[in-house]
């Protein structure tokens, strides 16, 4: 079934000038972009996007993570698209993901990890509407 997914390019991502090759990299595992914006998240949208971890111990550094600098949400298409951008890139650690994923290319750490995917269906949608409006992708494309 064709899906969607909410890849963001993190704050690392954009300071180590990897913006073009993971974009690369993602366009050639067969992924459509449907939409995609620089923003810089404020404490308040970082907090909102990442609810679900907000009693872990990382949570605030994550959180100062994600707003260190902007980012950039980008909505993809493809089968599958939830699982299978999650296998082009990796596990969460960098130092578990296989061979030749974008985490395992580029991330630093557990944390710095480059770049989040939707891990459901369900959240693809919600997080999709945290960056986009309907009105916006059908603007852009044509899609809602
Ligand atoms: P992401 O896929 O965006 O989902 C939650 C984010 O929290 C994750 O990528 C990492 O950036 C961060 N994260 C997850 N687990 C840990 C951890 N154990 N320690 C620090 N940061 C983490």
């Amino acid at each position: 079934m064709t899906n969607r997914t909410l890849a963001i390019l993190k704050p690392d991502c954009v300071r180590k000038e990897l913006i073009g090759k993971v974009i690369s990299q993602i366009q050639s595992a067969g992924f459509r972009i449907l939409g995609l914006k620089m923003v810089r998240l404020t404490e308040d949208t970082a907090k909102g996007f990442y609810e679900v971890h907000k009693e872990r111990q990382f949570f605030k550094d994550l959180i100062s993570y994600m707003t260190s600098g902007p980012c950039l949400p980008i909505v993809l298409e493809k089968e599958n698209a939830v699982e299978e951008f999650r296998k082009l890139i990796g596990a969460t650690d960098p130092a578990k993901a296989e061979e030749g994923t974008i985490r395992k290319l580029y991330a630093e750490n557990i944390q710095e990890n480059i770049v989040h995917g939707s891990d459901s269906n369900e959240n693809a949608m919600k997080e999709i509407s945290h960056f986009f409006s309907r009105r916006e992708l059908l603007e852009i494309n044509g899609w809602n």
